[in-house]
């Protein structure tokens, strides 16, 4: 009878240590695995609140920069493309996000309107994922 308890305890015991271990792994193939950010989800919903006004088609496209679609912002603006697949660092559309910009304004260009840190990062993000129309 005595043995039997002692078994059984044994085998919850390494029950929770599989779950334990198992759990563990998967918050370790989260940690290593980064969020993959989505063009339509994520980053398209910023550029139309804070970038459509000005940089469209129907308005003034200033510096022949067009953010309307995917195809449209991966073309070449002013001093270049905008967007460097893989390189946010090097991408107009990035720099021109922080403070002080390469050239000109900080984008927005308002002191009212400003992107949150996390919004410039998520875009840094995408960018360095390979700013995939995804
Ligand atoms: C109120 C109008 C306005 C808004 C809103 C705006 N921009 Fe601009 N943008 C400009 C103007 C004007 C210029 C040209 C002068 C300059 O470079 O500062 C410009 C230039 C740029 C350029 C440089 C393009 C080149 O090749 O020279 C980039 C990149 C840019 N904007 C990105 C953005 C992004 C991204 C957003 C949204 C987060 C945004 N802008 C929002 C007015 C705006």
């Amino acid at each position: 009878m005595k043995m039997q308890r002692v078994g059984r305890l044994y085998a919850v015991g390494l029950l929770v240590l599989a779950l334990a271990v198992s759990y563990g792994n998967l918050n370790l193939q989260k940690g290593k695995k980064e969020k993959e950010i989505s063009y339509s989800k994520d980053v398209f919903p910023i550029i139309k609140k804070y970038c459509l006004i000005c940089h469209s088609l129907e308005n003034d496209h200033p510096s022949e920069l067009f953010l309307d679609t995917y195809e449209d912002m991966m073309n070449e603006s002013r001093h270049g493309k905008a967007i460097l697949p893989g390189e946010a660092e090097k991408s107009p559309f990035y720099q021109k996000l922080l403070s002080p910009p390469p050239f000109g304004r900080q984008m927005p260009p308002s002191r009212k309107i400003k992107l949150t840190p996390e919004q410039i990062e998520l875009l840094r993000v995408w960018i360095n994922q390979g700013a995939k129309n995804n």
